[in-house]
């Protein structure tokens, strides 16, 4: 029987989860939010009368949604350390699930989803957004003709110079491992990651090495531009290099940071270098050689200003309909989990490790 209507129920009522619910409420007629769940009331409240999910449909418990609520799919926007939970019992209630990033904080949480879902016959996809954006979509469309040759190395930059996101609000989610899993890498160095690994074709990981330390985040004197942070319970890293080899001989390194000593106040940059020719995101510049020449290309494309959360949405909701594979495949947010995990193991041992 042909799916009519997608019905969602959102698991964690705050700010992502804004993003998520206009997505939802913006771009789909035959998509609807009809349930939500928070352990804390007021995030129900606050979203349910915002995006008018009758009061009878706010669960505090996530079991509770998948029992009693009449929904195919659900959208996963809690922390990261609920993520593995949330997801598995979703996918054993028979719905799809679409899941914010990190997948999951460890390899170990990603293979159990994964097995999930193989015995579900569900969906389940990486909220990973950025690969949505167009400026993504246009990149990767023109590397996916061949026009870099093999793309050998890469850069992958998320650098911040003072944004830490343990402001009040956010409390212990992002800063104490307990909660998030990890720092930077677990929070942005996922997304430039994933980006790059998506550009390069997503080639096997064999070995990382990095140093993942805590310089700046425990000081008293350093200043966050999102407000103030608990140092106490800090206990993840505001840095991390890395370098990163892969079974077809490519390698990349990668540089993420929340709190770190440099002229700008915040960069993302993908640099890709082929045998035929280079490119950089977000610049979608490409840089070649003709005829004894070297040549600079602007790629341009229409701005039509579509946020990549949304069209993330629609893909899901694509799929879903479809009965397509999922369009960020857990088998690849797999590979990423891999390489960040293997960036805290090796500052640990203070060598190469395998991943
Ligand atoms: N794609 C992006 O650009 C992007 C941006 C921000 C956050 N995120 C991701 O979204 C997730 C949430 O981040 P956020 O900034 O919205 O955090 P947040 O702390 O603002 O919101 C999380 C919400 O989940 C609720 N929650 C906690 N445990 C729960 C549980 N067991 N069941 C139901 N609800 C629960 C909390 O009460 C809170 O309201 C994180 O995984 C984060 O990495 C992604």
């Amino acid at each position: 029987m042909t799916m009519e209507k997608l019905r969602v129920g959102l698991a964690g009522c705050g700010g992502i989860s804004g993003v998520h619910l206009s997505g939802w409420d913006n771009m789909h007629p035959d998509c609807e939010v009809v349930a939500l769940c928070d352990i804390k009331e007021e995030a129900l409240k606050f979203r349910g009368e915002q995006y008018k999910v009758p009061a009878d449909q706010w669960y505090s418990d996530h079991r509770d949604m998948f029992e009693k609520a009449d929904i195919d799919a659900v959208d996963v926007c809690t922390p990261n350390r609920v993520h593995a939970e949330i997801s598995i019992n979703a996918l054993k209630a028979g719905k799809h699930v679409i899941c914010e990033k990190p997948l999951a904080p460890t390899p170990d949480e990603i293979r159990r989803m994964i097995a999930a879902r193989d015995e579900a016959g569900k969906i389940l996809m990486t909220a990973q957004h950025q690969r949505f954006m167009r400026s993504s979509q246009h990149l990767k469309a023109y590397i996916d003709t061949g026009a870099l040759g093999e793309v050998y190395y890469a850069r992958a930059h998320f650098l911040r110079r003072r944004f830490i996101p343990g402001h009040r609000a956010k409390g212990k989610s992002f800063i104490c491992k307990e909660y998030s899993g990890g720092g930077p890498c677990i929070d942005i160095g996922v997304h430039i990651l994933d980006l790059a690994l998506h550009f390069m074709g997503y080639p096997e990981p064999v070995s990382v090495s990095g140093i993942t330390p805590c310089k700046l985040g425990k000081r008293e004197d350093i200043r966050g531009w999102w407000g103030e942070w608990d140092r106490d319970i800090m206990d993840v890293e505001d840095f991390a290099a890395g370098f990163v080899r892969f079974k077809n001989g490519a390698a990349l390194s990668l540089e993420c940071s929340w709190l770190l000593n440099i002229r700008e106040k915040e960069y993302q940059k993908i640099t890709l270098c082929g045998t035929e020719a280079g490119a950089e995101w977000p610049q979608l510049t490409v840089h070649g050689e003709t005829a004894g020449s070297v040549t600079d290309t602007q790629l341009t494309f229409p701005d039509d200003r579509m946020d990549g959360h949304h069209v993330e949405l629609d893909a899901f909701a694509d799929a879903v309909f479809d009965g397509m594979p999922s369009p960020v495949p857990p088998e690849q947010s797999l590979n990423v989990q891999r390489i960040l995990d293997g960036l805290y193991r090796s500052y640990e041992a203070g060598r190469e490790v395998e991943v």
